[in-house]
């Protein structure tokens, strides 16, 4: 009989998990304790901006005509025990407040809440980004919870999904890494994923400790690659050198690769940040700080690279104050195909203009809602062009392809002044200055 899954939390990661599950062939139960987001899920809706998503759960989701049926949700621990053979644990881990280290009370609560209802044997199998040592910690709640006592096993399966291709990356993933401590746990592991080892992602198998550093090491690296273009940027802006160029001529060994090596505002979103952060403080507490001191320097670029974008536009402006200018900012969330505005830079560079008395306008394809939520106080338009009417400075501060689609001939008849900094280094400098703007971009020559 083919395994039956649960999914406990359906945020953005659980939601993504439970359809890819769904569209494998398993019958899914979704759980969430949030009851807002489970009427939106019965209806087939995601509470979030994610290509694919949603066609993809309209297809499963039992109740909705035409569907497969075999995607279901509750708020119930019990049924969700009840019901699956393998549950997977989804939840978040965000940043503490005021705090480097990740809080772990979804994780904890997910664990407790599920526990003392599994009175059978079952794998649970955490997903979510976890500080080392988690996953062996809650292998003991689990036997001290759960009626089934050593019947009830747990395996960590890190996710390496990217908003915007998250149903892709799901789908398809790039390799899919199992910690576990029986051939039990591996097997299960090896019937869900059966689909996608057989199209080709390898299949990583490894202890507790390992596969939780596989994601954090993953996440850092990248980090590390943004932070170190970055960086190359800043002595390209002090030399004179294009950083663009110097990207591309490193990256065609491929040793190196050009992938993640785009330099401008760096990087955000609900990933990246916190979990280099929160590595930080869990290698603290091993006593191999030591190890990630380069960390520290990785989160300091990148957080420098906000307000170095400020200081380009003072200074593309004429200097001194932004009192009296207007600025229109193309892009609000942290990456493109995403209305994710989580520790967004391009928000951040708008919010630190707005603060010095520059006249704000944002305009952003789909983060409009989650924008004005988190920056009520800066102005909003409904296109891009009414975002630059009037403008003394375009910002382009997340690189969505309708800006490149833009036509900077039009857009200069309603600026003001035809000045634009590319944040992103996505817009092409010969065809903005070709129709009259002064292209300045991070990294590259004003000219
Ligand atoms: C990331 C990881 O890529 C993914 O594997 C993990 O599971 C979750 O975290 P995501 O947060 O969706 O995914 O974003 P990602 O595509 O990695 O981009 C992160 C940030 O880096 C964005 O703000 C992006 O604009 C920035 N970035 C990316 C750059 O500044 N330059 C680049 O070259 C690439």
């Amino acid at each position: 009989m083919a395994l039956k899954i649960t999914v406990i939390g359906t945020g953005y990661l659980g939601a993504t998990h439970a359809a890819a599950m769904a569209e494998l062939g398993f019958e899914v139960l979704g759980l969430d304790v949030v009851p807002e987001k489970i009427e939106m899920l019965q209806r087939g809706e995601v509470p979030m901006y994610e290509p694919g998503l949603e066609e993809l759960l309209r297809k499963h989701v039992a109740g909705i005509e035409g569907s497969s049926g075999r995607l279901r949700f509750t708020m119930d621990f019990a049924e969700a025990a009840a019901f699956g053979d393998v549950h997977f644990v989804c939840v978040n881990t965000p940043q503490k407040h005021g705090e480097y280290a990740c809080d772990m009370s979804y994780v904890d609560s997910a664990f407790a809440s599920l526990a003392p209802h599994l009175t059978a044997p079952a794998l649970v199998v955490g997903k979510s980004t976890v500080p080392v040592g988690s996953a062996d910690r809650l292998a003991r709640t689990l036997t001290e919870l759960a009626p089934a006592g050593e019947e009830v096993e747990l395996a960590w399966n890190p996710e390496f999904l990217r908003e915007g291709f998250a149903v892709q990356d799901t789908l398809h993933p790039d390799r899919i890494v199992v910690g576990v401590r029986s051939e039990r746990a591996e097997k299960l592991l090896r019937e869900v994923y059966a689909t996608p080892v057989s199209d080709g992602s390898p299949f990583v198998v490894t202890d507790f400790p390992t596969a939780e550093l596989v994601k954090t090491a993953a996440n850092s690296f990248l980090a590390t690659k943004i932070s170190f273009i970055n960086a190359m940027a800043e002595v390209c802006e002090a030399a004179g050198g294009d950083v663009v160029k110097l990207a591309e001529a490193i990256g065609y060994d491929d040793r190196i690769g050009k992938k993640f090596l785009r330099a401008g505002i760096g990087f955000g979103g609900g990933c990246l940040p916190k979990d280099i952060r929160a590595f930080m403080a869990r290698a603290g507490e091993l006593g191999a700080d030591q190890a990630l001191t380069f960390l520290r320097e990785i989160d300091s670029i990148n957080m420098r690279r906000r307000g170095q974008m400020v200081e380009m536009t003072r200074e593309a402006l004429g200097g001194g104050s932004f009192l009296g200018k207007r600025i229109a900012v193309l892009g609000a969330t942290f990456k493109p195909d995403s209305d994710d505005v989580r520790d967004s830079p391009a928000l951040n560079v708008a919010g630190q203009i707005h603060l010095q008395g520059g006249q704000v306008t944002v305009y952003d394809p789909k983060g409009m809602h989650n924008a004005r939520r988190l920056f009520p106080t800066l102005g909003y338009a409904e296109t891009a062009v009414e975002a630059v009417r009037g403008a003394h400075a375009v910002l382009h501060l997340t690189e969505w392809r309708e800006f490149r689609e833009l036509d900077p001939a039009s857009l200069g008849e309603v600026a003001t002044d035809r000045i634009v900094l590319d944040g992103r280094n996505a817009l092409d400098p010969a065809v903005w200055r070709a129709a009259g703007w002064t292209y300045r971009a991070m990294g590259r020559p004003a000219a």
